[in-house]
């Protein structure tokens, strides 16, 4: 089979295989399950795609998810990066997508800020934006700071600024009207007694007898200060355990590594970082090592999860580093994993069985077309997206530990 032949034949078997997902309308978040195989993280493929999940659920409306997007691209000779660029601008744009880019779920002031970085393995060039407010797609201006600046990172007002001097649209909000609910709903659970529920707010007539000495007996009032939540993390978290939230979006986040048939690898990330965050506050993904790291000699890892517990650790370096020693993508991503439980010792962090009681979840390929999906908790539910010869599909993360973050 010539390349060309190779080509049409896996464009074929992507279009064919991403039915289920791309062109059946949009699928419901928390319906996982439905559309994966069996993990075959020996496989070897190139071209290949790994990616959170958020890569392949989210079409924005249109043909293809992120992942099909790129692995075309990247089947029909595109750079890597272009291509897996162009996969994740899909859900970066997908409104319905609340944990990344437009309709990404805001701080705590209630401003949508994005963070995002990218590298380019073959060029050896990287950048990245943090707390950019306004742009849609914050993976096109982390691209512009690689492609255009001497520099890596550009923050905040002057990460817009830069957008701006090139031509990008910027928005007053990037919250949707379900995101701004949301929001709403977080400040109601946080400070129930400022932020009100209209639903909550029924006109009780007083009982004649109690004559102005009356005591709250509204059972909405009474549950609502028994839930009173004075951390938002437990807050948001609650959203979550009440399906408001799905839990990936959460910590929000989309990863996509890209491998050439030549072996050129690319890597990227995007989020809206973790949902009601302390304004400012930027997490792994635009930050190199943590978020996201490539090696073109080597392979390339990216994540979501608990972007603090990434940080302190630079986990996605230390995996790629590790399959520089010749550890597979599952060896060196678990071998990550159990350095953060291992440095995670704050009781905050635990759960009751003194394990990290949050999840962070890697997306490794390396340069020979090995990949794997591994998570600190790998449950029935718990997935990535790969997409190659054989198509785009879910398979099952490896987790590390078992049970879940909060039991
Ligand atoms: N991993 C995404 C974040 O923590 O912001």
């Amino acid at each position: 089979m010539d390349r060309r032949d190779f080509v049409k034949t896996t464009a074929k078997g992507v279009a064919v295989a991403a039915t289920p997902v791309a062109l059946s309308g949009r699928p419901a978040l928390l319906d996982r399950g439905k559309h994966f195989a069996p993990a075959v993280h020996t496989h070897r493929a190139r071209p290949l795609c790994v990616a959170d999940v958020s890569s392949i659920r989210f079409t924005n409306g249109g043909p293809e998810s992120a992942i099909v997007r790129a692995f075309r691209g990247i089947s029909t000779g595109e750079d890597v990066l272009d291509a897996i660029v162009a996969g994740v601008n899909i859900p970066e744009l997908d409104p319905a997508e609340r944990g990344i880019g437009y309709g990404g779920l805001p701080n705590a002031d209630g401003v949508v800020q994005l963070d995002s970085c990218l590298m380019h393995g073959p060029k050896k060039w990287a950048g990245g934006v943090a707390g950019i407010e306004g742009v849609k797609t914050p993976s096109l201006i982390a691209k512009a700071v690689a492609e255009l600046t001497d520099h890596h990172l550009i923050v905040g007002q002057g990460a817009q600024d830069f957008a701006r001097s090139l031509g990008f649209e910027i928005h007053d909000d990037l919250n949707t009207e379900e995101s701004r609910a949301l929001w709403l709903e977080w400040r109601r659970r946080v400070d129930p007694s400022h932020w009100l529920d209209p639903k909550d707010r029924v006109r009780r007539s007083r009982p004649p007898e109690q004559n102005g000495n009356t005591i709250n007996t509204d059972p909405s009032y009474e549950t609502r200060i028994q839930d009173f939540y004075s951390a938002s993390l437990e807050a948001g978290l609650s959203m979550v355990d009440d399906n408001l939230i799905p839990e990936h979006s959460f910590w929000g986040t989309t990863s996509l590594e890209g491998l050439s048939p030549d072996g050129e690898i690319c890597g990227v990330t995007t989020t809206s970082g973790l949902s009601w965050k302390i304004p400012g506050r930027a997490g792994d993904s635009p930050i190199l090592g943590a978020g996201q790291y490539v090696d073109n000699d080597v392979g390339a890892c990216g994540s979501t999860g608990r972007g603090e517990a990434n940080l302190y650790n630079c986990a996605s370096f230390l995996i790629v580093e590790l399959m520089r020693q010749g550890m597979s993508p599952k060896d060196a991503g678990m071998a990550a994993l159990a350095r953060v439980r291992d440095n995670t010792i704050e009781s905050r962090l635990l759960n009751t069985r003194g394990f990290p009681n949050f999840d962070l979840r890697f997306f490794i390929l390396n340069k020979q077309g090995d990949y794997a999906g591994v998570a600190m908790y790998g449950t029935s539910e718990s997935m990535f997206a790969v997409c190659d010869e054989n198509g785009a599909r879910e398979e099952p993360l490896e987790g590390l530990l078992e049970g879940l973050p909060r039991d």
